[in-house]
């Protein structure tokens, strides 16, 4: 694989036309635009107005397919279950569900919008640290597929509450297996420093005594190494321990019929070499192909991320040498990657006029009060006058979900475009929502 760029360097930002032609979504018509699968970007900001999201039905589509065959090709039996944290739009969750995925969930409020977008209980696996009981009890009450438990603390609560409701939990193991996923600090989950999983050494002790507890069903294992993972080898390694533990647990005569391979395969933001479903399948069929172990995995971004774009006008230019800032109406609000991760998203301009103009280096940044609020430095980008839009790429994960309403915005409305269609699928968040719960104190 060749060297990755390192992260921000200007110098290795990929040109404006080589994000586009890299992404089969968008295309640049001389007339209209950008297009997102023939429809004209500028329309649908004229329409819906600014910050406003737009996702690729037929993207999505395209990427769950690929994903599956991949899984098939090699003869994997693998479940997908979409990661919804990634993009929780019903719009989003009914069309996997359509597709026959089922849903990774990590809260009440994402296993209820689960179901209600049709995704079958018997689809639904439950992950996280800080399940309540109150959620817990949903789940079981739910009856759903599985749940992930991270602790011992944990697997004690759900075997009480199981037993009290008369239910028998199907239940993973989440392991930690001290692996780093070579991705940003903050989106690391197998280390073992990590909050998350059951310390590897812990692992089989605590397996054995799940098998005996009222109200349990242990049925498996299950890891999630981390996220924006662009290397196959974190997973090799992962996966060969957790394998490692199956052949253990069922020395000791320990049932173990399914793996969940969590999620995590990375996207090329910057045009960089990612991994392929079929690297990850093949890293699947080495470590448990021999095993008789049902499999699954908790895809999210690879599924949704290049899928997004979220549109933006450009509100002043403003020269402030040696900076030149290019305003826009969508802040750190609605988009919080760069601010939060240093991530980097290709921006590109929606106008053909624009697009043909010769770039200068600007900074990209948002209105909120925040030096925070930067989509990109020094990055070339046609001049750009006022009104002018933009698209910033590769926002349909961890988008609009992470959206907040910092400096009384309101969160922006959502389009879903299909096959040279589109319609909105959330309306732009009326102003007065935003203190309508509110009281005055008596
Ligand atoms: N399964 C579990 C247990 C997870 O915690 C996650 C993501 C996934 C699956 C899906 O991972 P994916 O395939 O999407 O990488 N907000 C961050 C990403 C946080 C990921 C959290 N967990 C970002 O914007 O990069």
């Amino acid at each position: 694989m060749a060297a990755l760029p390192p992260p921000n360097d200007p110098s290795t930002d990929p040109s404006c036309s080589d994000l586009i032609a890299a992404r089969s979504l968008l295309r640049f018509d001389p007339m209209a635009g950008l297009l997102m699968d023939g429809v004209p970007l500028a329309a649908i900001a004229d329409a819906a107005g600014t910050p406003t999201w737009a996702y690729s039905a037929v993207t999505m589509r395209a990427r769950y397919r690929a994903l599956a065959s991949a899984m098939a090709d090699l003869n994997l039996d693998a479940r997908v279950h979409y990661a919804v944290k990634a993009n929780d739009s019903r719009a989003v969750l009914a069309l996997f569900s359509g597709e026959g995925a089922g849903a990774d969930v990590v809260s009440g409020g994402e296993l209820l919008k689960a179901r209600q977008a049709g995704i079958p209980a018997s689809r639904i696996v439950y992950s996280g640290v800080g399940k309540t009981e109150h959620e817990l009890r949903l789940a079981l009450s739910e009856d759903i597929g599985q749940i992930n438990v991270e602790s011992a603390e944990e697997l004690a609560m759900l075997s009480c509450l199981a037993d009290s409701l008369g239910r028998r939990a199907r239940v993973a193991l989440r392991v930690n297996p001290d692996v780093d996923a070579g991705t940003n600090d903050k989106i690391a989950t197998g280390r073992a420093e990590d909050k998350f999983g059951i310390p590897y050494a812990d692992a089989a002790a605590l397996y054995a005594l799940a098998a005996t507890l009222p109200g349990i069903e242990p049925i498996g294992l299950a890891t999630h190494i981390g996220s924006q993972i662009l290397a196959l080898a974190p997973y090799r390694e992962a996966f060969a321990r957790i394998a490692e533990l199956v052949a253990a647990l069922r020395e000791n005569g320990l049932r173990v019929s399914t793996v969940d391979c969590g999620g995590g395969l990375g996207i090329p933001y910057r045009n960089e070499p990612a991994p392929s479903p079929a690297g990850l399948a093949a890293c699947m069929k080495a470590a448990f192909g021999r095993l008789d172990v049902r499999l699954a995995m908790e895809p999210g971004r690879w599924l949704v991320g290049s899928a997004g774009v979220l549109l933006a006008s450009v509100v002043l230019v403003k020269q402030s040498p040696p900076e030149r800032f290019i305003v826009l109406d969508a802040g750190m609000n609605e988009l919080v990657r760069p601010a939060m991760y240093d991530a980097w998203h290709g921006i590109v301009p929606v106008s053909a006029a624009d697009a043909i103009a010769p770039p200068v280096p600007a900074s990209v940044v948002g209105p909120v009060c925040e030096s925070g609020d930067t989509f990109a430095r020094s990055r070339l980008l046609p001049p750009l006058a006022p009104k002018a839009r933009v698209a910033i790429l590769d926002a349909g994960a961890y988008g609009a979900v992470m959206s907040s309403t910092y400096n009384a915005r309101p969160l922006a409305a959502e389009v879903w475009v299909d096959n040279e269609r589109w319609s909105v699928i959330r309306d732009r968040q009326a102003i007065e929502t935003l203190w309508e719960r509110e009281r005055l104190p008596a």
